[in-house]
């Protein structure tokens, strides 16, 4: 019996040091209550009373000895493995990592800040109106009643008799006249809408950014230093504008201004059409009726008020030769920016 204890130590040792040892499916076969260990100890009962206790004792002692070498077999499997995963999930620093494709601003959106920038750079504030206007004031406080021919020339999308989408940024100028009292000095870009079809210089929605400025002896130069000032930032320190005589109801004396091309600097190229000019902006000295309807009086302040399409001051200043590019979103299009 001695003997086979022996055996059944030695045999579990050396699979225990073997390399590949199934350390659970041991524990079951040498120690478990099938196992080999215990089929000896139940032969114990026909030993002599003497041999007994001496068996006894020596087969705890293997069993001891069994357990010891089992948890230090396991103990080291899991080392092993906790160091395996340590290597595998090494973090290698110098590998190249996946670069991540960084998206910019638009166009449109970059122009109006930087436009922005330069007048908030001379003293304006930003100011901002509803795109859902009243009919009041997108027309008739600007001096345009019913039935004015202005109304035609910015074909409306009306939502109610009175409630349309407002055709042009001028609206802001009167909320903004109605709740400050000069000096004023504010910009209002947004969104503005016309019920023109789409083509390569017309779009249903497009931008304005819209100037105003009113205060005690404003003139007609400050409107000129204002908006050279504003070209030569925009477009260059060689830009010269131009004025030419229009007609705005909301203005007295009106004009369009033009700034001298970019590319050729005014002796006529493609993107001038060999105007050696570029329109890019409707301005004049606010109407008189137009302050008064503000409740401001006109024979204490005057101002100056101009209004500019974004889009064609961006395509002016990038060259760009169809206002749908904006909104079409085809990245070949907007990367370039
Ligand atoms: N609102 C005018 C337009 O849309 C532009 C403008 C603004 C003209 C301010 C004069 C003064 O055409």
């Amino acid at each position: 019996m001695k003997e086979k204890l022996q055996q059944i130590k030695e045999a579990a040792l050396s699979e225990l040091r073997a390399a590949e040892c199934d350390t659970e499916a041991l524990r079951v076969r040498y120690l478990g209550k099938k196992g080999e260990l215990t089929a000896v100890l139940r032969g114990m009962g026909a030993l002599t009373p003497e041999e007994r206790p001496v068996v006894g004792q020596m087969a705890n002692e293997v069993r001891a000895e069994i357990e010891a070498a089992l948890t230090a077999r396991v103990a080291e499997e899991k080392e092993r493995a906790l160091n395996d995963q340590l290597v595998r999930e090494k973090l290698d620093v110098t590998m190249p990592g996946n670069a991540t494709r960084m998206g910019h601003q638009h166009p449109l959106t970059r122009a109006q800040r930087e436009m922005e920038e330069i007048f908030i750079g001379m003293g304006f504030e930003i100011a901002e109106g509803p795109e859902v206007e009243y009919d009041y004031y997108n027309f008739k406080a600007l001096n345009i009643p019913e039935n004015h021919p202005a109304r035609d020339t910015q074909d409306t999308f009306y939502i109610t008799d009175n409630v349309l989408l407002r055709s042009q940024t001028s609206p802001v100028q009167v909320r903004v006249m109605e709740k400050q009292s000069p000096p004023i000095r504010v910009i209002s870009p947004g969104r503005v809408y016309r019920s023109d079809a789409l083509d390569a210089t017309h779009s249903p929605l497009f931008h304005q950014m819209e100037g105003l400025v009113v205060d005690k002896g404003i003139t007609m130069s400050d409107l000129k230093g204002t908006l050279e000032t504003f070209a030569k930032k925009m477009f260059g320190e060689e830009t010269k504008i131009r004025f030419r005589p229009h007609h705005f109801p909301f203005t007295e004396p009106s004009a369009e201004v033009d700034v001298s091309c970019f590319v050729c600097g005014g002796k006529g190229c493609r993107v001038c059409k060999g105007e050696g000019w570029i329109e890019i902006l409707g301005a004049g000295m606010v109407h008189p009726f137009v302050l008064e309807n503000c409740g401001i009086d006109p024979e204490v302040y005057s101002g100056f008020a101009f209004g500019m399409g974004l889009e064609r001051v961006t395509m002016t200043r990038y060259g760009i030769d169809d206002i749908r590019l904006f909104y079409e979103n085809d990245e070949r299009f907007l990367k370039q920016f």
